[in-house]
């Protein structure tokens, strides 16, 4: 050991500070070595929490030295997020290490990273030691914060190091984060989940729920307005029932009230509120923001009581009708978007039916629809009555047509209409358009010089392409 290991911080973030230095001063003789920048690549599955979280893992990297890089094939250091919410999400991350086997006999050098919310189901963690030993580190949900500690004793041992926590220990702040959008940034207020809805994994890979304090997110709010963001997400699994467990206790409106107040700040969104829990204030607050956007994601997953009372949602089809329409009365241009799950176990074409009722008389602007999927460890898993595939595909494609049908109903409404986006990027098929997020979520694109990425524009509204616009600029 020499001087420097032996003062080692206990603190954090003032630990991970340390070893950030130390990994930055390895990967610089790494680097004087090879005669190059190390590079990294970051793959991330799943949802905007675990977008959030890539953002703060790519922070780390970079202070350490890495540079970012889309060439996966020749990186030196390729990490995956992972989410385990469905199935097929799972097999997409075996089906990548399958590649990165491949990549990494043309380059030993590579180092291969798991992280995210399929490391905290321990078969997961038996599978890759057993069949993928080219994966040189993994940890879990709990721990993203000691990437540079980990990568730190992965280096200098060059051994696989697995770190999966089983609960969070503490929130730990101030940790690098690198932005995908210099003008937009999710913003976590809460993490963990208390609500096992039965079909759900989520609880158990993300644990318990926790929300940060409310000056810790207003001053990270702040710094983002003060570095050029114009709109962010608040990020929670159930963000109405922020601030139940702060020092202080507080409430989702409250903090929605706060974040209004802040300079530079012109767009709020947030995901994901529960039907259960929103309540009146936050309603109140969003009808009289002149911030926060007028698009309401209220996971529905599925229409039928009987479904919901098995799915442990705490609502009705009726309850869930009367929330939302009183939404859209309250809010006239509100569009609202869900969720929806095909084939929980038991449902019948009856409970379909249902669902199918609450889309036509809500109207949703967009909903996913997703299949149903078993998730080892949950209540619903080893429920009886598990539907056949059969029967799940040909519902699917019900639910999806009327989806369809509405949400085309829905968007053609504004037709015409001038209304701000904020311009995110140069359109994906043709470098002449851009492509704007309006309030309500839809994206519009329009003629218009690239320089304007990350500016809040008038848009008319011209042609609508069934879920999309086509506009012009509009000089103001
Ligand atoms: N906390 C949020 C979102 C969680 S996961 C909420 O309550 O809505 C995002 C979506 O994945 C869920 O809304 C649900 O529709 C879907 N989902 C979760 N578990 C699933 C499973 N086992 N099978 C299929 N879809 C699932
Ligand atoms: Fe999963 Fe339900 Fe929690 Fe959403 S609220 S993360 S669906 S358990
Ligand atoms: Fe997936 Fe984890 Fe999000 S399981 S949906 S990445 S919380």
């Amino acid at each position: 050991m020499n001087g420097i290991e032996e003062q080692i911080p206990v603190t954090e973030p003032e630990r991970q500070n340390h070893y950030m230095q130390k990994t930055a001063a390895l990967v610089a003789e790494l680097s004087a070595k090879r005669g190059r920048k190390l590079t990294c690549y970051i793959a991330t599955f799943g949802c905007q929490m675990n977008a959030r979280d890539s953002e703060k893992l790519l922070g780390i990297l970079k202070a350490a030295g890495y540079v970012e890089t889309d060439d996966e094939r020749n990186a030196d250091l390729v990490l995956m997020n992972t989410c385990t919410v469905r199935d097929n999400a799972n097999q997409r991350v075996y089906g990548r290490l399958g590649v990165l086997k491949g990549y990494k006999k043309e380059n030993p050098d590579m180092r291969i990273i798991l992280c995210g919310c399929m490391m905290q189901e321990p078969e997961v963690i038996e599978k890759i030691k057993k069949s993928y030993p080219h994966v040189d580190l993994i940890f879990g949900t709990h721990n993203i914060y000691m990437l540079a500690e980990l990568l730190y004793t992965q280096l200098k041992e060059g051994k696989q190091v697995i770190s999966v926590k089983s609960e969070a220990e503490r929130i730990v702040e101030d940790i690098p984060a690198e932005r995908k959008y210099a003008f937009k940034s999710g913003v976590n207020i809460m993490f963990g989940c208390d609500n096992f809805c039965s079909y759900c994994i989520v609880p158990y890979v993300r644990g318990r729920e926790r929300s940060r304090e409310m000056n810790e997110i207003l001053d990270e709010v702040k710094r983002l307005a003060d570095s050029g963001v114009k709109e962010v997400m608040l990020l929670g699994q159930n963000v109405n029932s922020y601030g139940k467990n702060c020092l202080q206790k507080t409430s989702f409106a409250r903090l929605l009230s706060e974040v209004e107040k802040i300079d530079g700040i012109r767009r709020i969104r947030f995901m994901t509120p529960h039907p259960k829990d929103l309540n009146e204030d936050v309603i109140d607050i969003m009808r009289a923001s002149k911030k926060i956007c007028h698009h309401l994601h209220l996971p529905l997953q599925s229409g039928s009581t009987r479904i919901l009372k098995l799915m442990n949602r705490h609502y009705t089809k009726e309850q869930y009708i009367d929330l939302a329409l009183h939404v859209r009365e309250r809010i006239p241009d509100i569009a609202i978007t869900t969720d929806i799950i095909v084939g929980f176990p038991t449902e019948t074409v009856q409970d379909i039916d249902d669902t199918l009722d609450v889309i036509k008389r809500v109207e949703f602007d967009n909903a996913f629809t997703f299949e149903y999927s078993k998730r080892t460890g949950t209540p619903a898993a080893s429920m009886e009555g598990q539907v056949t595939e059969a029967f799940v595909k040909e519902q699917f494609a019900r639910v999806l047509d009327l989806v369809q049908t509405c949400s085309k109903k829905r968007a053609v409404l504004v037709q015409g209409q001038t209304m701000e986006a904020l311009t995110e990027e140069v359109n994906e098929h043709d470098p002449s358009l851009l492509t704007g997020r309006l309030s309500n979520n839809l994206l519009v694109h329009f003629p218009a010089d690239p320089s304007l990425i990350g500016e809040i524009v008038k848009v008319e509204l011209t042609e609508c392409r069934g879920f999309y616009y086509l506009g012009r600029l509009v000089q103001s």
